[in-house]
């Protein structure tokens, strides 16, 4: 099948802006609050509080800074257990690393992609002391919260929810990002809401985000000087990029509703092959920030990964991720392996991981890709990206 390349690429999830963001960016200008304390952080703040119905909301320089803060106000000290969903970004898990924690990996259950509650009960049978415990909602799809967090109350542990990728998504009627003791939520250029950069830390408890913003701000005592009587960091998020994310934050239903438009429009245009769509819990109302397939078994041609590599034979009626991925590039759209598992990764090879039977997260990695899920993307370029991974399988 010959296509030609789209002349401007097709990407697979970029910050699509309004207007409003540039006028709060403008106010902050105007005003002179070109630091980290202004207008714009408190209204960001307080409209991801109202949205989660959680009273405290730091927002952050990153989602992996909010993530460290969480994980110290977990109180993870050297050496202590940490469990953590195995399939995620690396950015979920490094901060226990830089606690220097010790990390033992779950696997990921079918139906959500998410933490597998059954592997994290049999972890808690050869690690009870653990005491905190780090789950994600992947590509913007809920985990087996209810579960997850049911489990971590059995066993005193301490729920940190990793939203960074879900914000506005629900399960039981109850919003992401919320299960947790400690929550985050991203607000990078790709995520659903972006401020360029940035990050919130979402907790019910104030005292623990007036010690967040304290720490995030240098950890300056009250005093007349600069007195300081814990380690400080420089993690605030500033008020000229907390200014998009306030124009952002109007937008964020739309958001959700065109990755939803996408995720169907894939779901209808890629039936009759033998892939899947990424999966959902019934009783979930996802936020699809990431379309992915997953091929089934027996479709899959000859492949082959190193840590550094790929290589694949093309069979009839079977393909992989990486030539969907090749052929994709060769018009110009933009793709991503699902994330490569953390018990996976060169840097945490030596960790536990905590499975059933087989290894799922593994699996997922192996057979699953992530399509171009950008809401700037046309309904006609989408049909040219399907019919191309449609061809894939000829
Ligand atoms: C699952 C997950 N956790 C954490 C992060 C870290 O967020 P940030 O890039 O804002 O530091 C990201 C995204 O980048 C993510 O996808």
């Amino acid at each position: 099948m010959k296509v030609k390349p789209f002349e401007k690429r097709v990407l697979l999830s970029s910050a699509t802006m309004h207007g409003d963001e540039q006028k709060y960016v403008k106010e902050a200008f105007d005003t002179n609050w070109v630091t980290t304390v202004g207008e714009n952080i408190n209204q960001l703040e307080n409209g991801i509080r109202d949205l989660l119905g959680m009273q405290g909301t730091v927002a952050m320089a990153s989602g992996t800074s909010a993530g460290h803060f969480a994980v110290k106000l977990a109180d993870v000290k050297q050496d202590d257990i940490v469990f953590a969903q195995s399939l995620t970004f690396d950015a979920t898990v490094n901060p226990v690393t830089y606690e220097k924690g010790k990390l033992i990996f779950i696997d990921s259950e079918r139906d959500s992609w998410n933490m597998d509650p059954k592997a994290l009960e049999k972890a808690f049978e050869k690690y009870p002391e653990c005491k905190t415990v780090i789950t994600v909602n992947l590509y913007g799809v809920p985990s087996k919260l209810d579960e997850i967090k049911t489990i971590c109350d059995k066993h005193n542990a301490v729920l940190i929810e990793d939203a960074a990728e879900s914000l506005g998504a629900s399960i039981n009627g109850k919003m992401t990002g919320t299960f947790g003791k400690y929550n985050i939520v991203s607000f990078n250029g790709n995520k659903i809401i972006t401020t360029s950069g940035g990050g919130m830390l979402v907790t019910d408890n104030l005292e623990d985000a007036k010690r967040a913003r304290k720490w995030a701000t240098q950890a300056r005592d009250n005093a007349p000087w600069y007195q300081h009587s814990e380690l400080g960091y420089n993690y605030r998020m500033s008020n000229i990029v907390a200014g998009i994310g306030r124009g952002q934050l109007l937008h964020l239903q739309e958001h959700i509703d065109k990755k939803k438009h996408i995720y169907q429009r894939y779901k209808e245009g890629l039936k009759g092959l033998p892939v899947k769509m990424n999966p959902y819990l019934e009783n979930s109302e996802p936020i699809f920030w990431l379309s992915c397939l997953i091929i089934d078994k027996d479709a899959m041609c000859k492949h082959n990964r190193t840590d550094y590599e790929y290589s694949y034979v093309h069979e009839t009626g079977k393909t992989c991720p990486d030539e969907i991925r090749d052929k994709l590039e060769e018009i110009n759209v933009e793709t991503r392996p699902i994330w490569k598992p953390m018990h996976l990764q060169p840097l945490y090879k030596d960790n536990d991981f905590i499975k059933l039977d087989e290894d799922v997260a593994a699996d997922i990695f192996d057979r699953g890709i992530c399509l171009p899920s950008d809401i700037k993307m046309t309904d006609e370029e989408q049909d040219i990206v399907i019919e191309v991974i449609r061809s894939c399988f000829e």
